[in-house]
């Protein structure tokens, strides 16, 4: 059975990636190591929490004794790693956190990996999953590709820049096995309602201002999250060696149009009169040093390792607002705190 350490298996996007490694690959042992910040939530992973494949380790990336204790406990083949500190206004107002987990957190990971696998590298693989933030921000036209120069903006962006040029410098410099994708914004089930898409369907529920910033007019290319999890399933199978691949969902919105459509929805869902939720918009104090528009240009992830994106916005906006209707609980939770008593309850108190 191979061993794979996935971190920050808790949060949003790992936890649709453990759910499906743990799903689709009963012969590898997932093993989901995570801080539990306030971003990381077991109940995301209730499904497969019993499963036989999955299990859970509690720990901070930050802490190098506690990150080689793991390694040696698991002797993992390969690490999936997500864990981060990923919202860029937090990053705004506390830089600090972001290079400690973003930076010296990658870089215990890489040096257990190295560590452990002490030049063996058959079979090893090390998947560092990162950001199109990096790059920067765009004008009106282009494309981020792989070859874009690197040119982040913001003490988030800054910091997962870091870890990216770490961990290619431990391809060249050590021979580790390292792959990197850097994705665009991610929309979905399981969204810690800080971000934009979660924020704004919790306030419309509740007939609360939506919060937009500046005049709406920065522009984010959306990709449904189960998409980039099918697609960090492909690269982690398929991409050779020091690759880097870019991964979109070729679907630029305007925040302000993403605003009006999602009003839209919301209006239809809640069986409001059109225009009701709208009226809810605000525009407020514009994010400091906020990257215009991005945007992704895929090709190479799609011609070289066959990856397509699997619903259009059209399809997976209306799915998400569904998921967080019918999951009023779960966002009952997130927005009350409750959900950070689940891992003591769960694991420490049977
Ligand atoms: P998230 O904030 O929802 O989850 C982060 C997870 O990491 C949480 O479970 C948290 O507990 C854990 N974590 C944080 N600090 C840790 C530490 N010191 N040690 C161990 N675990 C720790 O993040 P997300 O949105 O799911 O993003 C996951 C990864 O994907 C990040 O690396 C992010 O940069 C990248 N990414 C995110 C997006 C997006 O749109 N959300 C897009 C592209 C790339
Ligand atoms: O591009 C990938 C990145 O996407 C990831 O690396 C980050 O981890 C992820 O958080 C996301 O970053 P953004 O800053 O683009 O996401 P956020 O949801 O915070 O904001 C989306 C856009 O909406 C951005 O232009 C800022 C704006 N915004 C955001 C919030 C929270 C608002 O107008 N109002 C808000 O209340």
């Amino acid at each position: 059975m191979k061993t794979i350490i996935i971190t920050g298996g808790a949060g949003f996007i790992g936890s649709h990636v453990v759910r499906r490694f743990v799903n689709n690959y009963p012969n590898y042992r997932i093993v989901n190591l995570d801080a539990l910040t306030y971003a990381g939530n077991l109940e995301n992973l209730k499904d497969v929490e019993n499963a036989s494949n999955y299990v859970f380790e509690h720990a901070d990336i930050t802490d190098e004794a506690a990150i080689e204790a793991v390694f040696s406990k698991y002797k993992p083949e390969a690490v999936i790693h997500l864990a981060a500190e990923s919202h860029v206004d937090r990053s705004i107002s506390g830089p600090m956190a972001f290079v400690k987990t973003n930076i010296i957190g990658t870089v215990n990971l890489l040096n257990a990996a190295r560590k452990l696998w002490d030049g063996n590298w058959e079979g090893k693989r090390f998947y560092h999953v990162s950001t199109d933030e990096v790059y920067g921000s765009l004008g009106e036209e282009g494309f981020f590709y792989e070859s874009t120069a690197y040119d982040p903006r913001s003490p988030y962006s800054a910091s997962k820049a870091s870890s990216d040029h770490l961990v290619r410098a431990y391809f060249h410099t050590y021979g580790l096995p390292v792959v990197i994708s850097n994705c665009s914004n991610n929309y979905g089930p399981n969204h810690f309602p800080e971000k934009l898409i979660p924020l704004a369907i919790h306030r419309i529920q509740n007939n609360q201002e939506i919060p937009v910033y500046g005049k709406g007019e920065n522009v984010r290319d959306w990709l449904y999250v189960e998409d980039h999890a099918a697609a960090i399933d492909v690269v982690f199978h398929k991409g050779p060696n020091g690759e880097t691949y870019n991964i979109g969902g070729n679907n630029e919105w305007t925040n302000i149009d993403l605003i009006r459509l999602l009003c839209k929805i919301m209006d239809e869902k809640l069986g409001r009169e059109v225009g009701t939720s709208e009226k809810l918009i605000t525009f407020v104090k514009d994010r400091a040093g906020h990257d215009l528009r991005y945007a992704i240009d895929s090709t190479k992830l799609k011609t070289e390792l066959g990856w397509q994106p699997s619903l259009t916005f059209e399809e997976g906006l209306p799915k998400t607002v569904d998921w967080y209707l019918a999951n009023q609980e779960w966002l009952d939770r997130v927005t009350s705190g409750q959900y950070q008593n689940y891992f003591k309850q769960q694991y420490q108190e049977r």
